[in-house]
């Protein structure tokens, strides 16, 4: 498919009023993180086929200030600047084109957005220890990245396995020009038919697309037909829910009623983000056997206690933040009609939230990996 360049704006806008509540740190208060108990062990269980994983509590931090500062913020974003937020693009704001493709998607293609999904890609990176993924490849020869994004992932999968054919897909070409030898970039829509070579690909990669697909059972399907007999799929994805363990995360706040926007307009559009934790049964109806699934706590700011969770936090708060507005703006005026003033007003309330220490907030977070059996 071509590569031309997108220039479609989103969708208009009516109004609709809103009216959000600012939490008081106070108000917001812990009342039980101070007795929370240390880090426990993993947690696994198994039922039938798929064994689930549930990653360590998460126990929260105790502060003097009641919010994260600018700087604080800053820092998490301006420390990446060198490492993995070079690959930038110097156009405006803008969404991707509507002429290749009826999909929704709701998430700008720009600049800002690029940066956002190169910290995004840094708190996976944190979150899952160094590793790129949790398949365990042996000698692959294809790779599919499906939704490739500004191809980070990709890129670094193409210099991880130097000896592998690296594909990154995505409906915008935004991906940059010289990348390794060994990896290409094509413009597609996944939830049409795919054109690859069936059982040809080592791994099928899936990575943050809730709120782009309509159809997952018939995504995996295709990622089942991909995927060479022996090879793996795996899926990296939030249920982009706001939760909170220790009564930190009041249901009035400005956060909570962005968190059910969130999620009730990705809803609107039929593209849930919430649908995650039912992938386990997808995956296993498209054909998939040793399903193993984690879940890991994403905190939302620095407020967890243990070191390595604090920075994942800090650099998610960072590229929450960042993103807050891309996140919104789609969803907010043409699912919940809202006027982009009212949106703004909200936002302000939202990061005020974000930022306040005494709220603890986390998404989970899913990785499945599955196998195509040897003789299907
Ligand atoms: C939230 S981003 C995630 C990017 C990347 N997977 C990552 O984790 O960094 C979702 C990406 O999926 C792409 N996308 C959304 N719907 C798509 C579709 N139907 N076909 C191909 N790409 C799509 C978007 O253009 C965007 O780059």
């Amino acid at each position: 498919m071509s590569t031309s360049g997108p220039t479609s704006p989103p969708k208009s806008v009516s109004p609709k009023p809103v009216s959000p509540k600012p939490v008081s740190p106070k108000a917001a208060s812990p009342t039980s993180a101070a007795a929370s108990p240390p880090p426990a062990a993993l947690d696994v269980t198994v039922q039938g086929d798929v064994t689930t994983t549930l990653h360590p509590e998460l126990e929260a931090e105790t502060y003097t200030e009641s919010a994260y500062s600018e700087s604080e913020v800053g820092s998490y974003t301006t420390s990446l600047s060198s490492s993995v937020m070079h690959y930038r693009f110097e156009n405006g704001r803008r969404y991707h084109s509507q002429s290749m493709t009826d999909t929704n998607y709701f998430l700008p293609n720009d600049e800002a957005e690029n940066d956002r999904l190169d910290l995004n890609h840094h708190v996976m990176f944190l979150i899952q220890k160094g590793k790129l993924h949790a398949a365990p490849l042996k000698d692959p020869q294809r790779i599919l990245d499906v939704g490739t994004g500004t191809g980070i992932w990709a890129i670094e999968m193409a210099d991880e396995y130097p000896m592998a054919n690296v594909v990154g897909n995505d409906l915008s070409p935004i991906q940059p020009r010289w990348v390794p030898p060994n990896l290409t970039f094509e413009v597609d829509d996944v939830e049409k038919e795919w054109t690859h070579k069936p059982d040809s690909f080592d791994l099928v990669y899936i990575r943050y697309m809730v709120g782009s697909i309509k159809d997952w059972p018939k995504l995996l399907k295709q990622a089942y037909t991909a995927v060479k007999p022996g090879g793996y799929v795996e899926l990296l994805e939030p249920d982009s829910t706001l939760r909170s363990d220790d009564g930190s995360f009041p249901e009035d706040s400005a956060l909570a009623e962005w968190g059910r926007l969130f999620t009730g307009g990705a809803r609107g559009i039929g593209a849930p983000l919430d649908d995650t934790p039912k992938f386990s049964d997808y995956l296993r109806d498209a054909g998939f056997t040793d399903i193993s699934r984690e879940i890991f706590k994403l905190p939302n700011s620095p407020w967890a206690k243990d070191a390595h969770m604090k920075e994942v936090g800090g650099y998610q708060m960072a590229a929450f933040i960042e993103g807050l507005e891309a996140l919104s703006l789609f969803f907010f005026t043409t699912v919940h009609g809202m006027s982009v003033p009212e949106i703004e007003i909200l936002l302000a309330q939202v990061r005020k939230d974000m930022k306040n220490k005494a709220i603890h907030t986390y998404f989970n977070l899913f990785r499945y990996v599955a196998r195509k059996p040897e003789t299907a």
